[in-house]
């Protein structure tokens, strides 16, 4: 992972996207864990709003999650949570942003599934500083669809397609960056999360 060309992203346009931030055999390990607590029926439908606004409303949001549990990560999971662990360091010291923990999240979106265009930071709740996003679907094709479609703070109307291949990571800011997840013709896994600033 080049962390520098990650910055330099974030602070031009506000989001940035890699195939290297894992070894293939780590993203695998995630693919294949993901997959077994799926089929193992662990995951709980998503919603919008948090606390007492949490409401589930699959018109606007229809995918399914399994929340990691930072005091019992697998060794899978602490490849990956190494990598962010680094990520957060490197941001702290060249833009100073005070990111203090990270929360992430399993995600499945059922074939038609969507998320519409949102932002990630509440509007109750600012800790929610850089999205990050790596997708866990082998030999996805651009014809299945799911593209994460990232929207241009400045104009808001011209977009770039992310697709969530197995490997592929992005991250962007939790507070301007508009962004969707379009239906699918697949299962979609992805692991979403995010890095935090204090309350
Ligand atoms: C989210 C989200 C995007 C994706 O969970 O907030 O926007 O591509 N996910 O999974
Ligand atoms: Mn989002």
């Amino acid at each position: 992972m080049n962390t520098t060309v990650i910055i330099d992203d974030l602070v031009r346009r506000g989001w940035s996207a890699c195939e290297d931030l894992l070894p293939v055999h780590s993203v695998l390990a995630l693919v294949n864990e993901a997959t077994e607590l799926w089929r193992d029926e662990r995951f709980t439908p998503a919603g919008i709003g948090r606390g007492q606004e949490f409401k589930i409303r699959p018109e606007i949001r229809s995918d399914h999650v399994w929340w990691w549990n930072v005091e019992e990560l697998s060794p899978a999971q602490k490849t990956y949570w190494d990598a962010i662990e680094d990520l957060r360091r490197k941001l702290n010291e060249e833009l100073f942003l005070n990111l203090r923990d990270f929360e992430t999240h399993y995600a499945v979106y059922p074939p038609g599934s969507l998320y519409k265009k949102h932002v990630d930071q509440f509007q109750t709740a600012s800790q929610r500083v850089i999205s990050c996003i790596l997708y866990l679907n082998a030999s996805w094709q651009k014809e299945d669809g799911g593209q994460l479609r990232i929207y241009d703070p400045e104009t808001s109307e011209s977009f770039t397609d992310v697709f969530p291949g197995a490997g592929t990571f992005t991250c962007f800011r939790s507070d301007t960056i508009n962004h969707e997840v379009l239906p699918a013709t697949r299962e979609r896994f992805s692991l979403t999360g995010w890095l935090r600033r204090a309350a």
